[in-house]
């Protein structure tokens, strides 16, 4: 099981109205320009509220939510504090998710996007609907990721060591840094086989073919030879003799052309849909809040830095223990996150104050030491007084006995 998840004898519903009073809402003020603001209220206030804030509506870059994905469970933090449920019927779950995420639409810039992270009990349900509130042209793709290492399962059932996580953008405009991951000696071998003998350089041979048939340049011949049956050369005549000039065909025995593609030119592997280096606890060492369902606060660096650009403003208002917040501030970003949960926003100060913590200190029950740098403390915020609509959410939950 999960740490912190806390499991159910019995299963009633019940209906639950969220706490709607805002309890913080501060901006920094001695802590550089922009936003930098955390709620603790239930976000559907708070996101009614910013549809009315000019500084904020049509101007957030980026939204990643991490919400509850209704595993029937509540959670519970390291040291056995309640941090949140996360038991809705179906209904009830899709009617919160909807109401929420049809504002967070209205608050995304035109280059903005939105990542929603979710196990396999929601992502289906959540997809369709997030194809008709953002429109399934801008449905980018759905990343999974490993979550954890292998598990013995005792279920018949293949171990669940996977998540998912949605990616829209607003318009077909979204701010896209390509992500490149590092090549590994291994690869660099295998993918670069060759080295010219002149210059040393590394190198791989494509060709200089493309399928279809052209009407253009590109469609007739080179050297003396036509591109092969239902194919084109990728680059005009011109071009390619400026290339052969270069030394930057390869000839090969019997005369075929290749393009010689260099590794000095790469800027690394563009990086896929399947992301398998950001387990949530790696190992002992692995630094933690002690919040449960905290992020690798890696993977929400590549979100960020991959889909906003610094001086942007990000938000989360499933905040949890402000993993993007934290993310978005070392990466130079502005920032609003939201939390319903008193623990969370406890949580949130201390790690902006304090840090993070090595999960060796939670499991052995070590004096816990400071381990990251101070970013700042929210005591240096400014209360500043938020009006928001309120409004009663009621949905099923189910109660604890
Ligand atoms: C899965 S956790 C987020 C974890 C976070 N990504 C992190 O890295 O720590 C979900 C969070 O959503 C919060 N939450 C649930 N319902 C909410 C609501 N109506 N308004 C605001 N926050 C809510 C919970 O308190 C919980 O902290």
């Amino acid at each position: 099981m999960a740490v912190g998840i806390v499991s159910l004898q019995n299963k009633q519903q019940l209906s639950f109205v969220p706490n709607t009073e805002i309890q913080f809402c501060r901006t920094a003020t001695n802590l550089g320009n922009g936003i930098k603001r955390l709620y603790h209220a239930d976000n559907i206030d708070v996101l009614n509220a910013l549809i009315d804030d000019s500084e904020v509506c049509g101007k957030v870059t980026l939204i990643y939510i991490d919400p509850p994905y209704n595993t029937g469970g509540a959670f519970e933090t390291r040291d056995f504090k309640y941090a949140y449920d996360d038991r809705f019927s179906i209904q009830g779950y899709l009617e919160f998710m909807r109401k929420r995420l049809e504002i967070m639409h209205r608050l995304l810039s035109n280059e903005g996007s939105i990542y929603v992270h979710l196990d396999s009990n929601m992502v289906f349900h959540v997809k369709v609907m997030m194809d008709e509130i953002f429109g399934i042209q801008n449905f980018k793709g759905m990343i999974t990721r490993k979550k954890c290492k292998s598990k013995n399962f005792t279920r018949k059932t293949y171990g669940n060591i996977s998540d998912y996580i949605l990616f829209y953008s607003k318009t077909d405009e979204p701010i896209w840094n390509r992500p490149y991951e590092e090549w590994s000696e291994e690869k660099i071998l295998k993918e670069y086989p060759y080295i010219e003998n002149n210059t040393g350089r590394r190198y791989k041979k494509v060709p200089i073919h493309a399928p279809g048939t052209r009407n253009g340049a590109t469609g007739g011949p080179w050297h003396g030879m036509m591109p092969p049956q239902g194919k084109h050369w990728q680059f005009t005549p011109d071009k390619l003799d400026e290339m052969n000039a270069n030394g930057e065909i390869y000839w090969s025995a019997n005369g075929n052309p290749r393009r010689k593609v260099y590794f000095d030119q790469s800027n690394g592997v563009p990086v896929q849909d399947i992301w398998l280096d950001y387990l949530d606890v790696n190992n002992q060492n692995t630094l933690i809040t002690g919040y449960p369902t905290e992020k690798n606060l890696d993977m929400l660096k590549r979100i960020v830095e991959t889909s906003s650009r610094p001086g942007d403003l990000v938000l989360d208002c499933f905040a949890g223990s402000g993993t993007t917040l934290i993310a978005a501030e070392e990466l130079g970003r502005q920032w609003i996150g939201i939390d319903i949960g008193e623990e969370s926003i406890s949580t949130i100060k201390e790690r902006f104050k304090n840090g993070s913590k090595p999960m060796g200190d939670y499991v052995k029950k070590k004096t816990i030491k400071q381990n990251t740098p101070t970013l700042f403390e929210m005591d240096d915020f400014e209360e500043k007084k938020c009006i928001v609509k309120k409004e009663e959410t009621t949905f099923d939950v189910f109660e604890e006995i």
